[in-house]
């Protein structure tokens, strides 16, 4: 096990699989700057399912516990299933994924005879204008829906729908999307937009603070707080009184929660990030192809963990808001 300069313990690692994605969601990839022009990761630069594979099992040792799956988009990566079935022959607690939804009705039943254990859809709202608003394509909400049935039917649960929130774009549909997963076994999050990467735009005023979001909530379904499942937890937890379920707030602007931070991300270039806000990272790739052993990876691993102090969110401000950091799409959230 290996701790951080603040006693934090390496649990979770994200490996983004692909920094591309069939939607322009205007919070993560903004039509103006994700457009044709944009220089997306060329297929050679990216890691293989081996060398993730190897990563991974190397990052277990060090106590990787949980793993996600992120993008981009990652069910538009090829094979992705074949990764899936490497993982989870790993020692792992967890393997999930956090997809947009698109392509999911298709491959749900696939993902889970490969070994998922559950995922995890992006859903800004029901209303196919608004959801047109948010991620600037032209896809049915009916689809996502529908993934999300497929997951549900593949026993992926329980199933999480995260809905960002943009103040006076979606705002509107937090008590819909509350009603509409009540009672269905799925755990709809509520996100404060967050100051990620350099092209959304972000500006505080955008930003719904968890605190609205679960007094319009509360005013029309009783809710109560519920303990998080493990230290470190993303979402806050509430459940509502009347039994018909749970719901997740992140709060990452309103009440950061970097003292718990035990994620690692991974770039599909194979850079490893010790926070979603960093302005670079470790290079893992060249190590990986120049003949390094095992061990030697591990102590790189070990040392970049060891001399980690993020804490981005607690010391977010003016000046840390502009800082050249890497977008969401490239990390994976
Ligand atoms: P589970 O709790 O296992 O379901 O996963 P999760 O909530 O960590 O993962 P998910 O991909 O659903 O992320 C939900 C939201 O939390 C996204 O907007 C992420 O960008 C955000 N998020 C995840 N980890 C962190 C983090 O370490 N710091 C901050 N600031 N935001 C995070
Ligand atoms: N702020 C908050 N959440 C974001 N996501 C993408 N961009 C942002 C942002 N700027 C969410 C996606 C996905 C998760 C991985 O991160 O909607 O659900
Ligand atoms: Fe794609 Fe997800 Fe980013 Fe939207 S938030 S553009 S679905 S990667
Ligand atoms: Fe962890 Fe960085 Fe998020 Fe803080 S801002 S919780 S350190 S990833």
């Amino acid at each position: 096990m290996v701790v951080d300069t603040m006693q934090r313990p390496l649990r979770d690692l994200r490996i983004s699989i692909t920094d591309r994605c069939n939607f322009r969601c205007r919070y993560c990839m903004p039509k103006e700057i994700f457009n044709r022009e944009y220089e997306f990761l060329q297929r050679d630069l990216l890691l293989s399912f081996e060398e993730i594979t190897r990563l991974t099992h190397i990052l277990t040792d060090l106590g990787v516990a949980r793993v996600r799956i992120t993008g981009g988009e990652p069910l538009l990566r090829r094979g992705v299933e074949s990764l899936v079935a490497d993982l989870a022959a790993l020692p792992l607690r967890d393997l999930t994924l956090t997809t947009n939804g698109s392509l999911l009705a298709r491959k749900a039943e696939t993902l889970a005879d490969a070994g998922l254990r559950r995922v995890t859809v992006s859903l800004d709202s029901l209303d196919q204008g608004v959801f047109a608003a948010m991620n600037d394509v032209d896809f049915p909400v009916s689809d996502v829906l529908a993934g999300i049935d497929a997951a549900a039917s593949a026993g992926l649960t329980p199933i999480k729908v995260n809905m960002v929130v943009k103040r006076g774009v979606n705002s509107g549909e937090i008590l819909p999307m509350a009603q509409h997963f009540r009672g269905t076994g799925h755990i709809v999050r509520f996100i404060e937009f967050m100051d990620v990467g350099m092209s959304n735009g972000w500006r505080l005023d955008d930003v719904v603070p968890a605190q609205e979001i679960l007094d319009t909530i509360a005013e029309r379904y009783p809710i109560e707080p519920v303990e998080p499942n493990y230290t470190g937890e993303v979402a806050g937890r509430w459940r509502y009184v009347d039994g018909a379920g749970e719901i997740g707030v992140i709060t990452s602007i309103s009440k950061p929660f970097c003292g718990d931070c035990t994620r690692a991300r991974l770039s599909a270039e194979g850079v490893l990030y010790t926070c979603l806000f960093a302005t670079g990272g470790v290079d893992l790739r060249a190590p990986l192809r120049d003949g390094s052993d095992d061990a030697e990876i591990a102590a790189l691993l070990r040392a970049t963990w060891e001399n980690r102090d993020d804490r981005y969110s607690q010391r977010r401000s003016e000046a840390t808001v502009n800082l050249p950091k890497v977008e969401m799409s490239y990390i994976g959230g």
